[in-house]
């Protein structure tokens, strides 16, 4: 049943076009049209048109609308004609991440654009617990760790765990990858201090100073620090929407530099919050194989995948590149940061080929991780706690981002894309706004945001800003993006 307001105009587009109202190659409604028919806002429509457009059904013209597809089997030829993306891709750059992040950082306004009080300057008091936080299994999670410290037996004070982690935790997270058609062995993960450190590990064990790597774009400013840390140089590939990385794109860059390794986030890329086709998977892991690419791939978003209405609690998760990887090219990295605990910093590497060089550099750079959180966490696993705390994240995940698409109804947008997992939504502004300038404008309200330039190395997406729905839509939350959406104006 179509419940939410994009989902009644999708249906009613995907309907019309079974019915043959609209034949293939005709325009749809615009979108103004459909704003009227449904009492809905742009968003609304767009949201429903970007769905449609990635299940194949209708295409977007520059400047002309929406028009309905021709059934899928098409001429292999006509198929690449219009699936194939516009071919744009940097040159090989080094990386400068920009300054203010680190001030993001210290406001711990990431994914919070009202974060606590005690971390911004003008210090309103901030509603202490989210609902979300009270409701999810969060707390079972601290019952957890808590059992695991207790019992600790006193000889862990006096000896580092192995390398490679506690392989209980790893147990875990391999029968968590064993549901999404992955099969990875306990010795084939190792427990990393969170993704960010898993990406480090990775990129010390492919790459050294001066070599190219391809990222999406916009991308993950984590991994352009990293870049810039390790004297890399960035290739930076589009994303598109409704299918991730421009794998088309990528191949033209791989054909013209010595790109060493390619790191993508296959579901729910940060900022956009894409999900690669399965048809782009296929064709990346294709040119990977041809070219002898690494591939560092982040699965940190999968497990927000965010479901329909009435399948949240038991979501069909995105399968992640390492299913498809035949040639152990593929270095899988993740963590609970996004669906359970950013404060936890436990994460995991699977390197593949070169797994043992990166359990050598997790002893280089970590020694050891702490032994009681992995056993609190492997035990909350085991017992079920993850799995009841993500189907009420999932819910909690959806509803957010519904709200927050219903608040940007009288924002002046030019573009969005609304995500079905992840925790943000990217939205770019008219092209006049400059959202470095609004981040010292908001601040005065006490306000974080995160612009658009730091999603690139090359300080794109000025009118551009990430908005996160990751904590509940309390009443100050809420005030502050309509104070927001006033400085935007
Ligand atoms: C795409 C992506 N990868 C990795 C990370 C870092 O994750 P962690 O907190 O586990 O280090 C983040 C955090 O924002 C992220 O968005």
């Amino acid at each position: 049943m179509a419940s939410l307001r994009y989902q009644q105009v999708e249906l009613w587009i995907r309907q019309g076009i079974q019915e043959q109202r609209w034949k293939a190659g005709e325009r749809l409604p615009s979108i103004r049209d459909l704003c009227e028919r449904f009492g809905v806002s742009k968003i609304t429509v767009q949201h429903a048109f970007q769905r449609l457009e990635a299940q194949r059904l209708v295409e977007a013209r520059p400047r002309s609308g929406y028009f309905v597809l021709e059934p899928v089997q098409c001429s292999p030829e006509r198929h690449k004609d219009r699936c194939d993306p516009p071919k744009r891709v940097s040159e090989p750059a080094d990386v400068t991440v920009h300054n203010l992040l680190l001030d993001v950082m210290e406001r711990g306004a990431a994914f919070d654009l009202c974060p606590p009080s005690n971390l911004i300057a003008e210090g309103a008091p901030l509603i202490a617990t989210d609902a979300l936080e009270r409701q999810t299994g969060l707390t079972a999670l601290n019952r957890s760790l808590g059992r695991a410290l207790r019992r600790q037996q006193n000889r862990h004070h006096s000896y580092y765990d192995q390398p490679a982690g506690e392989a209980s935790l790893r147990f875990q997270i391999s029968e968590r990858y064993r549901r999404r058609s992955t099969v990875l062995g306990v010795d084939d993960i190792c427990i990393s201090n969170g993704c960010q450190h898993s990406l480090f590990l990775a990129l010390m064990a492919v790459c050294k100073a001066g070599d190219v790597v391809a990222v999406e774009t916009p991308g993950f400013y984590g991994v352009l620090q990293l870049l810039e840390q390790l004297q890399i140089k960035v290739v930076e590939v589009p994303v598109i929407p409704t299918q991730g990385m421009d794998i088309q794109a990528l191949e033209q860059a791989v054909n013209r530099w010595p790109v060493r390794a390619v790191i993508i986030t296959p579901a729910f890329a940060t900022p956009i919050g894409a999900l690669m086709t399965d048809t782009a998977r296929r064709r990346l892991m294709a040119l990977a194989n041809e070219q002898d690419l690494a591939i560092i791939e982040d699965d940190i978003y999968a497990e927000t995948a965010m479901g329909t209405m009435n399948s949240a609690a038991d979501v069909e998760l995105p399968l992640p590149l390492k299913a498809l990887d035949s040639e152990q090219r593929v270095i899988l990295c993740g963590s609970y940061s996004k669906c359970l605990s950013k404060d936890l910093r436990l994460g995991w590497v699977a390197g593949g080929r070169w797994h043992a060089s990166i359990v050598r550099l997790k002893l280089v750079s970590q020694l050891a991780s702490n032994r009681s959180h992995q056993q609190g966490l492997a035990d909350f696993i085991e017992d079920g706690g993850l799995v009841r705390h993500l189907k009420r994240y999932r819910q909690a995940l959806r509803e957010q981002r519904d709200q927050l698409l219903q608040q940007l109804t009288h924002w002046p947008i030019a573009d969005v894309h609304v995500p079905d997992g992840g925790l943000a939504m990217w939205i770019a502004l008219p092209e006049s706004t400059d959202t470095l300038k609004l981040y010292g404008e908001a601040l005065m309200s006490g306000i974080v945001i995160t612009p658009g330039p730091l999603f690139s190395a090359s300080g794109a997406y000025r009118n551009c800003l990430r908005l996160s729905y990751a904590h509940a839509w309390t009443r100050q939350r809420c005030s502050r993006l309509e104070r927001l959406k006033n400085l935007v104006r």
